[in-house]
């Protein structure tokens, strides 16, 4: 069987989905869960975009052992300089860098002739070549470029050095057969020169990427870029989860393996979730959160009687245990930190502890605490977000014939705040009386609810993304009292946007 990379992108293409901006700490967290899921190389930001990005693949680069950091960079002595840069402290490094090849792109959005693109790809891979040993080169909008010429500049880059050549569906807009066999013709023309790998990055504009990504890897491409619940530009990327669970679902089809240890699948996907704001369909392949139920009754006949009936893959293979009673009241600090271990959470010290501080407290609410519910407290409790506002009390009074209104107190420091308000349902009015003490006037995009486990008293989990500006951010927030969810989810997303968005002057009027 023959090995195929996983370069997972979320980090950067992941990204670029509208409304997601992580924070150094939090790439760094993902970064640390994409390593324990084994991914062969992090796509770990675009240095020159930002000098948060910048800030973000150092601090990836400098932790980061087993898989290799790539950084993306334009062909432009600047972007390179800046990627090899950001990778100084890595392990392992590439830089990875791009230009566009497709009529339309060139002439448009380049202003520049193939012959000039060709020129300035190969000066990129010689300069790229100065920072680290691996370097990557995409010719971007692949499946939309002229065959000719995309064999003739990538003869021309693996010759100046580029040891992975990508071929990106950059719109989305392949099919299985016509991408598979473009990447065939890539194969022959790289063939002859040792140490090459092709590679795919497909976008799903067409709802096709996985379906190209693993028809290309029939034909010789040996890395596949994507990211985790197929986060991404527009429509988004390859989910990985979806590629390796094909892979090794249907082994005896495509005969190939990856390193990924499977089991991570689902803790990293909740984790993702949960610090890009963007929760998961629930009918998404592999981690939705009805890939694994099963509603009709013959369905569920056939599982009782047979899992194999119904399931191709176990929950189990992606760590997605049968939600168990895991503990209650009386369970200690051992067991707990022992169960949150085999969820694939290593915890120490102060986020240890505050962590099982939420437990012992939702265990005083909640008879049956599952393993999703500790996931939540994890993805809750270990993110470092300063919480310059913290909920103390929230009481609502409604009904179909009196006006909602809400009393909200608010601890900022070792002050406490206090506001009441009126609405047209008693969230409104929670977030009204919220928005008196924070006086951010942020206004609300999107809000949605759900249930993370079984029964009456499961917790629900709240997002909301919220906008001042251009600037958007996204918050989270649970309880077995919805309510509650919902002002622990946007005082969440008032804390994010003082902590990415607010400059220090007007910060400190926050906080101080
Ligand atoms: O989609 C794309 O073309 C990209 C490149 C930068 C690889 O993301
Ligand atoms: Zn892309």
């Amino acid at each position: 069987m023959e090995k195929i990379f996983i370069l997972d992108t979320t980090l950067r293409d992941g990204e670029q989905t509208p409304g997601v901006a992580l924070s150094a700490d939090e790439k760094l967290k993902i970064a640390k869960a994409l390593e324990k899921l084994r991914v062969d190389a992090i796509e770990a930001g675009f240095p020159a975009s930002s000098s948060g990005d910048f800030d973000a693949v150092k601090l990836v680069a400098g932790e980061i052992e087993y898989s290799t950091v790539v950084a993306l960079a334009r062909t432009v002595p600047d972007d390179i300089e800046k990627a090899g840069q950001a990778l100084e402290r890595a392990k392992k490094a590439r830089i990875h860098t791009f230009i566009a090849t497709s009529p339309v792109h060139m002439q448009y959005k380049l202003k520049k002739t193939s012959d000039e693109v060709l020129k300035i790809a190969v000066e990129a891979i010689k300069l790229a070549m100065e920072y680290t040993d691996e370097v990557e080169f995409s010719p971007e909008d692949a499946s939309r470029s002229e065959i000719p010429f995309l064999l003739e500049i990538i003869h021309a880059v693996v010759e100046a050095g580029a040891r992975v050549i990508n071929i990106p569906d950059t719109v989305g807009y392949s099919t299985p057969d016509e991408f598979a066999s473009l990447v065939e013709k890539v194969k022959d023309c790289v063939s002859c020169m040792d140490n090459v790998r092709v590679s795919v990055h497909c976008h799903n504009d067409l709802g096709m990427a996985v379906a190209n990504s693993l028809a290309a890897a029939k034909k010789g491409a040996r890395q596949i870029e994507c990211t985790v619940n197929g986060i991404g530009e527009r429509a988004g990327n390859a989910a990985l989860e979806e590629i390796v669970m094909a892979i090794k679902t249907r082994e005896d089809f495509f005969n190939y393996y990856t390193e990924i240890n499977t089991k991570q699948i689902y803790p990293v996907s909740r984790l993702v979730s949960h610090l890009t704001g963007i929760p998961v369909q629930p009918n998404k392949a592999i981690v939705g959160k009805n890939a694994f139920r099963h509603q009709a009754g013959i369905h569920q006949d056939g599982i009782l009687k047979k899992t194999t009936t119904y399931e191709i893959i176990t929950p189990s293979s992606i760590g997605l245990e049968q939600s168990e009673l895991v503990m209650g009241k009386l369970s200690g600090r051992h067991a707990f930190k022992d169960r949150l271990s085999t969820l694939g959470f290593t915890l120490e010290g102060e986020e240890l502890e505050n962590c099982f501080d939420a437990f012992k407290k939702l265990s005083e609410k909640k008879k049956e605490v599952f393993d999703e519910d500790l996931i939540l407290i994890v993805e809750e409790h270990t993110v470092r977000i300063p919480q310059v506002f913290i909920l103390d009390y929230i009481h609502t009074v409604t009904g179909n014939k009196i006006l909602p209104t809400a009393t909200v107190r608010i601890r900022k420091g070792d002050k406490l705040y206090q506001e009441a308000a009126c609405g047209d349902g008693p969230i409104d009015a929670a977030y009204k009386a919220i928005d008196r003490i924070c006086k951010l006037e942020l206004s609300l995009l999107d809000y949605s609810i759900q249930a993370v486990t079984r029964g009456k008293d499961a917790l629900g989990e709240v997002t909301v993304k919220v906008k001042r500006g251009d600037n958007l951010v996204s918050g989270r927030g649970s309880s077995t009292d919805i309510i509650e969810a919902s002002a622990k989810a946007y005082i969440n997303a008032i804390n994010r946007f003082l902590y990415r968005y607010v400059k220090e002057k007007e910060y400190e009027s926050y906080t101080g």
